[in-house]
């Protein structure tokens, strides 16, 4: 079968479609025949910085759909031939994808294929941070970053729909605050210029909620632009900045919180809490709440394409590889 990937870091360059043997699966695993994988800003991560890479060569990917190939021993509820969609640690950018059947879900009702492939990260990601860690209440207000992308065009919606008093986007580019602001947003912010701008639209009150996957002095900012009790989630570390700390003389004065989530390391810490996630998830874009547009698709033969698009920072909504070119 073809896959994609890469033997050293660097740009897009480095993926290539090598040949190699279809997997079986283990214990507790099914192979799923792919039709679509999502693209996600890790995998981008894996191939510029080593991600989340144990050892080379890799093969990028955390999602994708397709049907059932075969169901490894000690698996129950998953049958071959049947339409599913997947979370996976790694390795979705392939013809055939091996997946743990504790995240491997029949494809949502009245979902195709190809929507159902956008989903699996980034739509219980932007799920928890509005709700399960974030816990927005209705009437408070909220500052997405990335609000444009995979998975800020998701929790802007799912804010609005939990009754956000304010829905706030931080984007780079004038077509990116349109998108933002065609997908739950009530204002699009800068970067450069965020916190300033928060304190003006909330007439210096700042916000209750903060969702931060940049990290470095954005989050340091975003702290700052937290109203008495907010709270800031941290999901991730677009910027490249070293880890952040943050201590009593940011948190006591204001009674603010941080917290952090990564789906990827739920799945190996609390699968079955993750599932549930997921499911909650899923039932959003079933029933109307949320859509997630699919803005590129890209035959799996020009991963690097997809990466380059996601990459120069012009993406919006979702990417996806296709296996059929
Ligand atoms: N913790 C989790 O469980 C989890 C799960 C999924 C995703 N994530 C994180 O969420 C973020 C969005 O992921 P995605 O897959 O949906 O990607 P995406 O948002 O579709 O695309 C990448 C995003 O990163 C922003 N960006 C790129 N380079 C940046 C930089 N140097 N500094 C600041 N922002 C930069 C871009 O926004 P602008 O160009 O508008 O700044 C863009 O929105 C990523 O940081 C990812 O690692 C975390």
């Amino acid at each position: 079968m073809r896959a994609v990937e890469f033997q050293e870091y660097g740009d897009p360059e480095v993926l290539k479609v090598v040949q190699v043997e279809t997997p079986e699966p283990g214990p507790g695993e099914v192979t799923v025949d792919a039709a679509y994988a999502g693209v996600n800003f890790a995998d981008l991560k894996a191939r510029a910085a080593g991600y989340r890479v144990e050892s080379l060569p890799f093969r990028p990917g955390l999602e994708v759909s397709g049907r059932i190939r075969a169901v490894g021993h000690g698996v129950e509820g998953l049958r071959p031939g049947q339409d599913v969609v997947a979370l996976v640690n790694h390795g979705a950018y392939a013809e055939v994808v091996v997946a743990q059947a504790a995240t491997v879900f029949p494809l949502p009702e009245g979902l195709d294929p190809r929507t159902a492939a956008a989903l699996p990260t980034v739509l219980p990601t932007a799920h928890a941070l509005i709700h399960e860690v974030g816990r927005l209440r209705a009437g408070e207000s909220v500052l997405v970053h990335g609000a444009a992308g995979g998975v800020g065009t998701v929790a802007g919606q799912l804010a609005r729909a939990a009754g956000a008093g304010a829905v706030y986007g931080v984007v780079s580019s004038p077509a990116k605050a349109g998108h933002a602001l065609k997908h739950g947003y009530d204002e699009v912010f800068t970067a450069d210029t965020f916190s300033d701008d928060v304190r003006r639209a909330t007439d210096g009150r700042g916000v209750d909620l903060v969702l931060d996957p940049v990290g470095g002095d954005t989050l340091r900012r975003g702290l700052d632009a937290l109203a008495v009790f907010g709270r800031l989630v941290s999901f991730g570390n677009a910027s490249g900045a070293e880890p952040w700390h943050v201590g009593q003389p940011e948190l006591y004065t204001q009674g603010r919180s941080v917290a952090g989530l990564s789906v990827l390391a739920l799945a190996q810490s609390a699968p079955e809490a993750l599932r549930a996630l997921s499911e909650r998830a899923f039932r959003t874009v079933t029933d109307g709440t949320v859509s997630l547009p699919v803005t590129a698709e890209f035959p799996l033969s020009d991963a690097a394409g997809a990466h380059r698009l996601m990459g120069g920072r012009t993406s919006m909504g979702k990417l996806l590889l296709r296996t059929a070119d």
